[in-house]
């Protein structure tokens, strides 16, 4: 049997699944169903009760629930919308897409999460409310109008002070949780668990393949509980039209595939047993792991659970332990290797190292580890063995 541990397996569960999705094809090409109808409106319906949500509206990528999303919630032209540095471009696209320009808070050191207390802080040194009680950037002199706190790995923001700062400065709350589907947070001011898409205004879903719930191509979705929100997000994915040819504004062709939207249904109903898959291997790793001194595992912590799109160690040995593990055929990642603030697409934004360091510092120890439902015990402990063995080995050696 091959060593080889893959990053993730695409294959398995699509051929585990394989007589319900070619049949959603078949049906789809006998009935000619290729954009909207039963596959689109029953996925939504179904997605939207997953997340707890009264609406979701299925678009065509993460990237387009986004930028609809911060359209239909009110974001302008020439206004501020924060986010975090250690993301996905896509984040920071689908703001400047809108005509807004992103800036950017630090996260917190532990969680990897939009930290509130910097939120608190960028409001409180670079903003001021103006006398038509508007949060304005002092320096910029632009509205600060949303926010977008990014669940990054499969972990929720902190989203009980994130909301309490938005109510306060009446900003759009937008979650990017495209790599949370399912993940639930302890809201201790409405004393419930809570899921992801179902706190902020709005918040934006990918289906990409390789997601937790992934498509056999592009997807995605927007969820909300404003029924305004919901109805401006259907006009925006379909040309601005609520009615076929009579456009209130301009939109996208930014629609859900209705084969898509089918073969999400049938992997939908699959998604809550994968993810408690990924949660026992979070386990295993954190248990095997445990005892290594030189890296940091993912936090664990009461009022959160995480769905583990990733699973993300720490560690100042990264590039060589990255390498190592490589050679011996065991694939790890990078999310993300360079913060957005220092990519060379956000130059003009004119920040510098030093900027946000605790997104810069985990950006330089971060390593995925091949996480996948049907990763076996067997494998992780390969990846384990092979991380103590770099480590003996690298902690011997002198630095050069
Ligand atoms: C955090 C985050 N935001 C946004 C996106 C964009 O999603 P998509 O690739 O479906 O456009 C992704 C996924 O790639 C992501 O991981």
């Amino acid at each position: 049997m091959s060593n080889k541990v893959p990053f993730l397996d695409l294959v398995t569960p699509h051929l585990q699944l394989e007589d319900e999705l070619v049949e959603v094809c078949r049906d789809a090409i006998q009935k000619g169903w290729f954009i909207g109808g039963p596959n689109v409106s029953g996925f939504e319906e179904d997605f939207a009760k997953f997340c707890d949500a009264r609406h979701a509206v299925g678009v065509g990528s993460g990237t387009d629930a986004l930028r609809f999303a911060l359209m239909a919630a009110g974001v302008q032209k020439d206004d501020i919308v924060v986010t975090v540095p250690n993301t996905f471009i896509a984040t920071t696209e689908a703001i400047s897409q809108v005509g807004a320009l992103p800036d950017f808070v630090d996260v917190d050191e532990e969680t990897y999460n939009l930290d509130p207390d910097k939120l608190r802080q960028y409001i409180g040194q670079q903003c001021t409310v103006n006398e038509s009680g508007k949060l304005v950037h002092k320096e910029k002199g632009r509205p600060v109008t949303a926010v977008i706190p990014v669940h990054l790995y499969g972990r929720m923001a902190d989203m009980d002070p994130i909301m309490e700062i938005a109510d306060e400065y009446k900003l759009i709350v937008v979650e990017d949780a495209c790599q949370a589907h399912g993940a639930e947070y302890y809201s201790e001011k409405e004393g419930k668990w809570k899921k992801a898409g179902s706190i902020g205004h709005a918040a934006a879903f990918s289906f990409y393949p390789g997601k937790n719930l992934g498509a056999c191509g592009e997807g995605g979705a927007a969820t909300t509980n404003d029924e305004d929100i919901d109805k401006k997000i259907r006009m925006i994915r379909d040309h601005g039209q609520a009615k076929k040819y009579y456009h209130d504004l301009e939109g996208y062709n930014g629609r859900l595939d209705a084969m898509q939207a089918g073969m999400l249904r049938v992997k939908l109903r699959h998604l809550p047993e994968w993810t408690g898959k990924r949660q026992v291997n979070a386990a295993k790793y954190n248990e095997l792991l445990n005892s290594v001194d030189s890296i940091d595992l993912p936090l664990i912590s009461g009022g959160h659970k995480d769905v583990y799109h990733l699973y993300v160690i720490h560690t100042d040995e990264r590039d060589g332990m990255q390498k190592s593990l490589a050679d011996n055929e065991i694939f790890a990642g990078l999310h993300y290797p360079v913060p957005l603030h220092l990519q060379k697409a956000y130059e003009h934004l004119g920040f510098k190292e030093g900027d946000f360091p605790a997104s810069e510092k985990s950006a330089s120890r971060l390593l995925s580890l091949p996480m996948f439902p049907e990763l076996t015990e067997e494998q992780q402990k390969r990846v384990a063995e092979k991380i103590r063995q770099y480590l003996s080995r690298a902690t011997k050696s002198p630095r050069h």
